[in-house]
């Protein structure tokens, strides 16, 4: 193929990863957006495979079989409360392939003794970032599946440590580029294998959405830096939009969050900490009711707002929320859904569930859209949220929570919370509402529970 049409091919993919992007910011149009991404992704590959550089397929067509058959399999089993677990593995894939093309094509550059400046700027960079990438993905991906303590891990003088490891990496840049040695080049990749660790160590509990879009947003980068070395436009246009989209996510999820980008990054939020000027829960009791009684409840009210969270896509209850919206909306009480942004596992997950059961847009309002009609709201029925409602992000310093904007649940006439026990949410502390006056607990797995609101709001 000729470099022209190669050029225009790897246009017309771009384009249409742009619109995919665009896409993906309504679920509305999500569908559409992702259709263009997937176009524009075959078309991508069989450009690719004609490019002029290509000489042989059989490894290209192995790594293409493995790769779709371990893609197919993890797409197949993984359950949807499990996708942040899957990102963050994919995204120390990209960083680990970062890495090894940069030293390789290092090798074969000095074999061919072409070891221009440019050229070294960019292996060194680039796997730089992969392997910071690499290592942050795969502490992420252990944190997020519970091999690893979810907590964060501070240790005296670790600031000063990372500081001491960013400037040794550039030097070792600069090293690399004006007497290059592939020893130099090593070295500052091991160096940045240890800074991926200690970046994401100090991230915990509630803060690790953040954490695992900026490491996104570096496998965007490793991705360009691999695109330049390798002089694949497509690389580097795809890496810049995944990279700077992940930076702009992570930018909206701290600013959701009420946390500096900087404080975050620097690590020591989202864990436990000790009681100290909040007042402890212990003592306190909870009141518990029956589905019969909050569905007599729910029938007689004018005003429902539902709160969705992680416990929500945990039982799978989507289907059945959407038949107790329907029920209520037949009984001329109005029903809306408020969608707190770090809500379950994944940005959008509870707005993809919702998406999938059917339920109209028109009633799913986000946060601030939302917030001030939980006063004049007879009841919050809360199925499997937690951390996102809790007042504690409002009042106690000492929580982990602590300037965390949150769904003011607590403001409507009657709250119900559905979940199976009395555990924490993601963040790991005791939730305040629980306690309030106007909070009742429904134990038992979402499913079952709001199907027997559905059964009992239909029997009376
Ligand atoms: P959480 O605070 O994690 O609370 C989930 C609640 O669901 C728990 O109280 C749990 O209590 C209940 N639950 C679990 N399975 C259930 C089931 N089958 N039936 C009924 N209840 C069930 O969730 P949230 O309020 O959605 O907050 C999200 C948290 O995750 C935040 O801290 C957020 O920072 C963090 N996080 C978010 C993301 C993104 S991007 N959204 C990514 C990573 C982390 P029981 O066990 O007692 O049932």
């Amino acid at each position: 193929m000729s470099p022209d049409l190669s050029a225009g091919i790897y246009l017309v993919a771009t384009v249409l990863f742009i619109l995919g992007l665009k896409g993906l910011a309504s679920p509305k149009t999500a569908l559409r957006g992702n259709t263009y991404a997937m176009v524009g992704m075959v078309i991508a590959i069989v450009a690719t495979f004609y490019h002029k550089d290509v000489s042989s397929y059989s490894w290209i067509v192995a790594g293409l079989v493995i790769g779709a058959i371990i893609g197919s399999v993890a797409a197949v089993r993984i359950q949807m409360t499990d996708m942040p677990q899957l990102v963050a593995i994919l995204h120390s894939f990209v960083g680990l392939s970062a890495v090894l093309v940069a030293i390789g094509t290092y090798e074969m550059h000095a074999r061919m003794d072409a070891l221009g400046t440019v050229f070294l700027i960019e292996v060194s960079l680039g796997s730089a970032i992969g392997a910071i990438t690499f290592t942050g993905s795969v502490v992420a991906f252990g944190k997020l599946q519970g091999l690893l303590k979810s907590n964060p891990l501070i240790f005296k003088g670790q600031h000063l440590l990372n500081l001491a490891l960013i400037i040794i990496i550039g030097l070792l840049c600069y090293k690399c580029v004006i007497s290059p040695s592939v020893g130099y080049l090593i070295l500052l990749t091991i160096l940045a294998f240890a800074l991926g660790v200690l970046i994401v160590v100090p991230v915990g509990g509630a803060d690790m959405p953040v954490i695992v879009s900026m490491l996104n947003s570096y496998s965007g980068w490793a991705a360009a830096a691999t695109g330049f070395t390798l002089h694949n436009n497509l690389l580097i246009t795809t890496g810049a939009l995944v990279g700077s989209s992940g930076a702009i996510l992570s930018y909206i999820m701290c600013k959701a969050m009420n946390r500096s980008f900087f404080s975050v990054i620097l690590g020591g939020f989202g864990g436990e900490t000790e009681v100290a000027s909040g007042e402890s829960n212990e003592g306190k009791s909870v009141s518990s009711a029956g589905a019969a009684d909050a569905g007599f409840m729910m029938e007689n009210a004018t005003k429902i707002i539902i709160v969705p969270g992680y416990g929500m896509a945990v039982a799978q209850a989507q289907q059945a929320v959407k038949e107790l919206f329907d029920t209520l909306t037949e009984m001329q009480v109005e029903v809306k859904f408020a969608i707190h942004p770090v809500a379950g596992r994944m940005p959008g997950h509870m707005n993809v569930l919702l998406a999938e059961a059917d339920i109209p847009y028109d009633v799913v309002e986000e946060l601030e859209e939302i917030n001030g009609e939980f006063a004049t709201t007879d009841i919050a029925l809360v199925i499997g949220a937690n951390d996102i409602l809790n007042p504690a992000a409002k009042t106690d310093k000492s929580s982990p929570l602590y300037g965390m904007p949150i769904l003011d649940a607590y403001r409507a006439k009657q709250v119900f919370i559905c979940k199976r026990s009395m555990s924490s949410g993601y963040a790991g502390v005791d939730n305040d509402l629980f306690y309030y006056d106007n909070c009742s607990l429904i134990f038992g797995d979402a499913k079952v529970t709001v199907e027997a609101l559905v059964e009992a709001i239909r029997e009376s």
